[in-house]
């Protein structure tokens, strides 16, 4: 709060949202929300003031009701969010109205972030409004509206040991998923059944359940980067190209493993899936502090784009390649992403001079080079077309290099085969 500099923040969690008619989806918090707060139910606001006497932090929440917790499930109420959730003052969501604009009232700047929630906005707008109106009255209210993340986000990039020991949670739990999915795949398996024991692990074993939709790709779906059909019959020659990380304490693992559905890899599986792996362990090998977010891509690209011309899906030089980006043909995405509460997290990727961001100890970032050969690509060697390979780890900075959260993952050829 002290990074703030006094005004106040306001933060919400939203509604519950409507799967269809009275079904709703499983309710996740907003993960700015859930970040500072740890209160994990819908309908809820966090108020901030790091220049207040008493009620520094206020949390406006569902109130306590019988007969709703009967059918829907406990709520804390105003209660519980003083007394579990360390709130300095805690009112009913019903009351937002009356006592809010009070709370913003002489605070100075006013973090808040519009356009996620209309509604709010709106009541939020109206509220500033006739504070405004009651200037003459000796009513100031917020003297500009500033977006949160730029603090925020900032703290979210650099995790803290907590949160780094729950991610390697959520790595070892996604390690125990990839690892069975890898022994049960078989000829005439269906995609969907390594999805559900793929999702059913994430759950056995105490995870939330995946961080996102588990991709599940066999044959040349795997160069349809985001499938999540997973409908189809697996082949007896097909590799199956999966992505899946586990989410506990609504952090996230995001890890991708491809291996094949017979015994071994066929020639020219292998081929890719060498090219890649050896882009992916030097673009790990290149993660430390002092290095910038944007050369671990270059470096992993360089090594992807020799491999390339070695296998014959490229041609020229290595030089020619980079700067006409042919390459984009078959890799087409960037190598990295920061991870954390959001699998493609908060954070920015360049520094305020708009050079690229330079990596510092706390941060988590995937490496995940790939290769996929359309189908129907007539350009590429026949022997290459409808394989899609990525691997994809996840990688925190630490003071003296990094630490590859997701190592224990089979990864090599070898080791992958020995499961199968
Ligand atoms: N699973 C999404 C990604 O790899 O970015
Ligand atoms: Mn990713
Ligand atoms: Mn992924």
């Amino acid at each position: 709060m002290t990074a703030m500099n006094g005004g106040a923040a306001v933060f919400c969690t939203g509604p519950e949202k409507v799967r269809n008619r009275d079904v709703h989806y499983p309710f996740r918090p907003d993960s700015d929300f859930w970040y500072l707060t740890g209160f994990d139910e819908p309908d809820a606001v966090a108020v901030l003031r790091p220049d207040h006497d008493e009620a520094r932090y206020v949390l406006f929440v569902r109130p306590k009701d019988p007969e709703m917790e009967t059918w829907h499930g406990r709520r804390a109420g105003v209660e519980g969010a003083v007394e579990r959730f360390g709130a300095d003052a805690a009112y009913s969501i019903d009351e937002l109205d009356e006592h809010l604009p009070d709370l913003l009232k002489g605070q100075g700047r006013l973090h808040y972030r519009t356009g996620d929630d209309a509604d709010f906005d709106r009541k939020l707008l109206g509220w500033l409004q006739r504070m405004y109106s009651r200037t003459r009255d000796g009513v100031t209210g917020p003297t500009g509206i500033v977006e949160p993340g730029t603090l925020l986000h900032e703290m979210r990039l650099v995790k803290d040991a907590e949160e780094l020991e729950i991610m390697r949670r959520a790595a070892r739990i996604t390690e125990q998923a990839h690892r069975a999915a890898m022994s049960h795949l078989r000829p005439g398996i269906h995609e969907y059944e390594i999805e559900a024991l793929v999702d059913g692990t994430f759950r056995r074993e105490g995870g939330w359940g995946p961080g996102y939709p588990s991709i599940c790709a066999a044959g040349a779906n795997a160069t349809v980067l985001h499938y999540t059909t997973n409908a189809e019959q697996v082949r007896p020659r097909d590799l199956m190209l999966l992505d899946a990380g586990c989410e506990i304490d609504g952090y996230t693992a995001d890890v991708t493993r491809c291996f094949p559905a017979s015994e071994r890899f066929t020639p020219a599986q292998a081929d890719l899936y060498r090219v890649v792996l050896a882009s992916e362990i030097h673009a790990i090998e290149h993660v430390r502090p002092g290095h910038t977010f944007h050369s671990v891509h270059d470096e992993a690209l360089r090594v992807l784009v020799e491999g390339m011309l070695d296998i014959g899906l490229l041609s020229g030089s290595v030089e020619e390649n980079l700067e006409s980006k042919d390459y984009r043909r078959y890799y087409m995405h960037r190598t990295s992403h920061w991870l954390g509460l959001d699998v493609h997290d908060v954070g920015s990727y360049y520094d305020d001079d708009q050079s690229s961001r330079v990596l510092e100890p706390g941060m988590v970032l995937t490496i995940e080079p790939g290769l996929y050969v359309a189908e129907d690509d007539e350009q590429a060697p026949e022997a290459f077309r409808g394989i899609g390979i990525r691997i994809e780890d996840d990688v925190a900075v630490t003071p003296d290099g990094h630490e590859v959260l997701t190592a224990g993952i089979p990864k090599t050829i070898e080791e992958i085969e020995a499961l199968g």
